[in-house]
């Protein structure tokens, strides 16, 4: 490798490495994003001129199918679609490191067909990073594909749970680690990679159904994870330096993510991966249970709002459905205006994806400071007027201090039952992502205000304005 192209991919390897550690914070994210893209274009420029590749009929056919489909699909998903076109991205990039591995294994046996191998001196460590490569990427497209369909609600999004779950996994893993030794000591039989595909394909399908779609956005990390993984397989099957780079470094945030989020959530990963919760969840139960709320008008909660001192405000799920948050912003100003402190609450795994809160919140350009970490504010709910809760239901749900057979058991949750006043804006009774009842729904103190966020936001709004002019 030439000094100028050694140093390029370096310039990459950094501008990736930047560009990570920019992603980190909100204020920075932009420019990160930038930097990761700038690192990817050289990478690809540099790429192509050392490998010589001048024919760019095919790779310009590409860029315009693959570029067509992405811009389409980025256009075209809702914010709270996000989850799983990023899960589908990972399949996508699994599904390229088995075309890429494979493609190679058969360019290493000498002829086009892909019964016979001759190069019988071929190194035994790339035909082990093909295995793994193909493994790894099959595995990524399969899981990923299930995961992005139970969030999408195509697949039924409770755990599929059945006998020796478990070990028929673990036994799939084996055989396909077996075939795989075989190929390493015989690389020139050819039917091999086929079949570590084909356990693959059913290993990566087994090994997610019987997560919950409430885990789902774990497993989604976790196969961002597993596909970086793939790629820098594939980049030793290539000995291309950058691409291990960059595979490894997806490999790694994608699991210090999975970490954070099973750390939110006080959950191991084998819990998430392996214990099926939310299996035993029935609606059917839960809707038997009568239980009374006390239901409020939008004018008894713009008045309880008027004369409060202090107001946390706790964003969820449903505040992304509702596409609420600049409405919810004018109604935070309003108040603000009547000089009531209001902070915003933030829980590590409200939304369906890390920092969800954080990105819908700043798309309505509420100032950052405002926002505080559920650790920071946590202690204050007992001294605050009102806990405003928009579309949030589990991080606000006590059921997770004690109620040790709930799939929320010990997930630290946000404190609104301790404020003076809850106020609680969703359209039903209906439980959140965990299926749990939420008995905040039932405490006395609680107002239920019942619809969809943005309507109600937005009567909201209207109403101070209104009382402001008279
Ligand atoms: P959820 O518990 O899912 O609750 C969202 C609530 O929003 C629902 O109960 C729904 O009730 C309400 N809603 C939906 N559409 C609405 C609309 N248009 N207007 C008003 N309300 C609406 O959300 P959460 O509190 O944010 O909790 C997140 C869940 O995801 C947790 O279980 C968490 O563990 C899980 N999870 C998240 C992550 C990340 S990284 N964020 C990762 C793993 C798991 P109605 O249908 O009655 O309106």
């Amino acid at each position: 490798m030439s000094p100028a192209i050694a140093i390029a991919y370096l310039v990459a390897a950094v501008s990736f490495i930047l560009g990570l550690k920019m992603l980190s914070s909100a204020r920075t994210a932009r420019r990160g994003n930038l930097y990761a893209a700038f690192g990817m274009l050289l990478a690809i420029v540099v790429t192509l001129l050392d490998q010589r590749i001048l024919d760019f009929r095919y790779i310009v056919a590409g860029l315009v199918v693959g570029g067509f489909a992405g811009v389409l699909l980025a256009v075209r998903v809702q914010m709270t679609g996000m989850p799983q076109l990023v899960g589908l991205l990972n399949g996508f990039g699994g599904a390229a490191s088995t075309l890429v591995a494979y493609a190679e294994y058969l360019r290493l046996s000498g002829d086009a067909s892909i019964t016979s191998f001759s190069a019988a001196d071929v190194d035994q460590v790339v035909v082990s990073t093909i295995v793994l490569s193909v493994l790894i990427g099959t595995v990524t497209f399969f899981g990923s594909l299930v995961a992005a369909a139970k969030l999408h609600g195509v697949m039924r999004s409770a755990p599929i749970l059945y006998p020796m779950q478990k070990q028929i996994n673990a036994v799939l893993l084996a055989a396909a680690l077996v075939l795989g030794v075989m190929l390493v000591a015989a690389p020139s039989l050819w039917y091999i990679p086929l079949a570590v595909i084909g356990l693959a394909a059913v290993l990566g399908v087994t090994s997610v159904i019987p997560v919950g779609g409430a885990d789902m956005p774990v497993v989604i990390s976790l196969m961002n994870s597993y596909s970086g993984l793939a790629g820098a397989m594939t980049g030793f099957v290539l000995s291309n330096n950058v691409l291990i780079i960059s595979g490894t470094l997806v490999g790694t945030s994608g699991l210090i993510l999975t970490d954070i989020m099973c750390k939110a959530m006080n959950r191991s990963l084998a819990n998430v991966l392996f214990a099926g919760v939310g299996a035993d969840y029935s609606p059917e139960e839960a809707a038997a249970e009568q239980k009374t709320v006390i239901r409020y008008t939008p004018e008894d909660i713009a008045y309880t709002l008027e004369n409060a001192e202090s107001v946390i405000i706790i964003p969820g799920y449903g505040l992304a459905v509702a596409q609420a948050q600049h409405v919810l912003q004018e109604l935070a100003s309003a108040l603000m205006r009547r000089g009531v402190n209001v902070r915003y609450a933030i829980h590590p795994v409200a939304g369906r994806m890390p920092g969800h809160m954080n990105v819908l919140l700043a798309e309505a350009n509420v100032p950052y400071d405002l926002l505080v970490e559920m650790d920071r504010i946590n202690d204050d709910f007992q001294n605050t007027d009102v806990a405003l809760v928009i579309g949030a239901n589990d991080v606000v749900n006590p059921a997770a201090r004690y109620k040790k057979n709930s799939p929320l058991y010990g997930m630290p949750i946000l404190n609104a039952d301790r404020a003076r006043t809850a106020i609680v804006c969703k359209r039903s009774l209906n439980p959140g992502f965990a299926g749990e009842d939420n008995e905040l729904f039932y405490l006395k103190k609680t107002m239920m205000v019942f619809g969809d966020a943005k309507a109600t936001l937005t009567s909201l709004v209207a109403m101070m304005r209104k009382s402001v002019d008279s």
